[in-house]
Order: structure tokens, then sequence, then C-alpha cells
């Protein structure tokens, strides 16, 4: 008789992805604290497992792959995977997949849902009333601004970049520039999207929404320095990677108003510290990472891991993989 495999999963997940391991002959352990494991916890945990569904983000470097070389695949439960060192999961043969598309949708709303809440000061005025600070009807008080018109420039336009500006065409009519490593083809067909450098990126946006990658070459990417290139008026959103923004510098450029608003759905670190400065300005909105966080995309996402890790112990290729080459090695 076969040995039947063994998943470990590092956060409670929605039930309909649990039933689609077990009825592909998958059994699962799910760590049902509410809690993130630590890396070693999780390391433990691998020991008596053949696969890992990796939920909330746990670190994987060398000091894992070293302790869990025995692992047949690891299903990331994100399109992200900066987290993870997929040169050592390779070199220790382990597939690793994400979840790529399921999530554009959803996330691109939150980058729209943050553009419109900063253009109108939303969370800071909301606030206003629960601290008792709604007084009077007053006409010029934290006026915001409208985006009908406005340009919306996309860095690192990818699936989630098309659909907010798929949504921010049809509800404002926005002119839709980026810059990416290489022109993306579809902006321009679909969506007359300009591709330009990053200077022009900076000068030209009234909204500059970030959807690139965590890497050396992002990080810390928006700066003081890029800032004082950008319109004073200019609002930047952040779904991507907190570490892409230099979050003390964005303190100090809205304060001195090189631009003029910021929302985050992504932080550095995260959690954001309740006493954040960013947190006290009126144009500034933060969510807490809940850019996929809605019932259809969670579960379409743990079914797309569950696929992935139910090819991985039959031997098949992840459809989702990341670090292809571990099938050529
Ligand atoms: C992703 O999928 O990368 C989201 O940011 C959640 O981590």
């Amino acid at each position: 008789m076969k040995d039947i495999m063994k998943v470990y999963i590092s956060r409670n997940v929605p039930q309909e992805g649990l039933n689609y391991l077990t009825e592909h002959g998958l059994t699962y352990t799910v760590n049902m604290e509410n809690k993130k494991l630590t890396q070693e916890e999780v390391i433990i945990e691998c020991q008596s497992a053949d696969l890992l569904l990796n939920v909330g983000g746990v670190p994987l470097d060398q000091h894992f792959f070293d302790n869990c070389a025995h692992l047949k695949g690891i299903a990331l439960a994100s399109v992200g995977y900066d987290h993870v060192d997929m040169d050592a999961a390779s070199k220790a043969g382990i597939p690793v997949s994400n979840t790529p598309d399921v999530l554009s949708g959803a996330t691109a709303d939150v980058a729209f849902l943050l553009m419109l809440a900063v253009s109108r000061k939303a969370f800071y005025r909301a606030n206003e009333i629960r601290e008792g600070k709604w007084n009077d009807f007053e006409f010029t008080k934290d006026l915001g601004i409208e985006l009908n018109g406005k340009t919306l420039g996309i860095y690192g336009l990818g699936r989630i970049g098309l659909e907010l500006a798929r949504k921010a065409q049809a509800a404002y009519g926005m002119k839709v520039i980026y810059h990416n490593r290489h022109p993306n083809e579809t902006a321009k067909r679909v969506l007359n999207a300009e591709y330009v450098n990053f200077d022009e990126l900076l000068t030209r946006s009234d909204v500059l929404s970030v959807h690139a990658n965590l890497s050396p070459e992002t990080q810390y990417r928006f700066n003081k320095e890029t800032f004082a290139r950008m319109k004073n008026s200019a609002i930047l959103i952040n779904t991507g990677r907190g570490k892409i923004v230099h979050e003390q510098d964005l303190y100090t450029a809205l304060v001195n108003g090189d631009i003029w608003g910021a929302g985050l759905d992504v932080t550095d670190p995260e959690p954001m510290k309740a006493d954040s400065p960013l947190l006290t300005l009126p144009s500034v909105c933060v969510l807490p990472h809940i850019g996929s966080a809605t019932i259809e995309t969670r579960t379409n996402m743990i079914k797309m891991a569950a696929n992935n890790l139910i090819a991985a112990s039959k031997s098949n290729h992840m459809p989702q993989i990341v670090n292809v080459e571990v099938y050529k090695a």
C-alpha cells in the first residue's frame, strides 16, 4: 500500500481547501493557534510532513532548507515570494509554487479603495467622528482632491496593476502611464497605457501606485529623492511590499508638502506600530495588508495552493511553479 502523504499548514485556512486535499488522498495538520509561527516551529512541524502549505509568510531561508530537505513540495499562499530563498529551495530540489492571478482583482480593489479614500482624507475624517470632533459643517476644512481625468502612474505593471488601471479608467477616465523593466503589450492594447521612464513616472503621475515585487532593485526605491521629483499634489499608493517605500522619508515628504497623500496596504515593518506618525496625518490611509482578504479570493488561493501540493505529491510538475529550474536539474 502506498504511504499517504501529509501536508503541514502553517495557519488556519478556508475549509474548502482542506477538503480538497483530503478528496485527493492527502492528510494534513493545521496550526490552529491564532499566531504566526516562528521558522523553528515550522521546521519542527515539517519533520513529520511531506509537503508544506506556507500561509502567512513564514520566512524560508537556507537554514530552513538545510533542515527540511526531505519536503516534496512547498505551496505558498501568496503571489509574493520575497520571503523564500528560491536558490536554496532549488538546490534542495524542492519545487515551490505561488498563487498568481486569483488575487489580482481583490488586490486592485484595495489599491482603488486607498486611492479614493486618500483623495477624500476618508479615514482621518471618519476617525474625527469617533473622537467627538465632528462639530460643524465646515466649508473649507480638510478638502479632498478629485480623480476625474487625472494621470494614474503604475510602478510594476503586471496583473494587479492592469486590473487597477482598468478600474481607474472606467471610473474616472484616468490616463494610464507605467514603468516596468519591459513594456507590457496588453497594457498598450487594452488600455492605451503609455510606457515611460522612471523619472517621467514620478513627475507626471497624479496617483502613483506601486505593484512591483520586492527585490534589491526595488527596495526603498521610493525615498526622499524620488518624493522630491513627484508633484506636490500627488498621491502614493502601495499594495506591493512595505520595504519598497522608505516610510520615514514618506512622512517627511508629506509633512513638507512634497507630495499630498499616501495609501498603504503594506508597511515596514508589519504590523505597523500603532504610534507610527504616518497615522496622524489627514491624507494618509493605512490598511493591515488585506489586499487578498476576501472570502472568494482566500478560498481560491488555498484551492490553487492545494492543487499544486497534489501535483507535487504525485511527482507531477506544480502548475504554478516559481523555481522552474528545479525540474530541469
Ligand atoms: C501576496 O499574495 O503576496 C499578498 O501580499 C499576501 O501576502
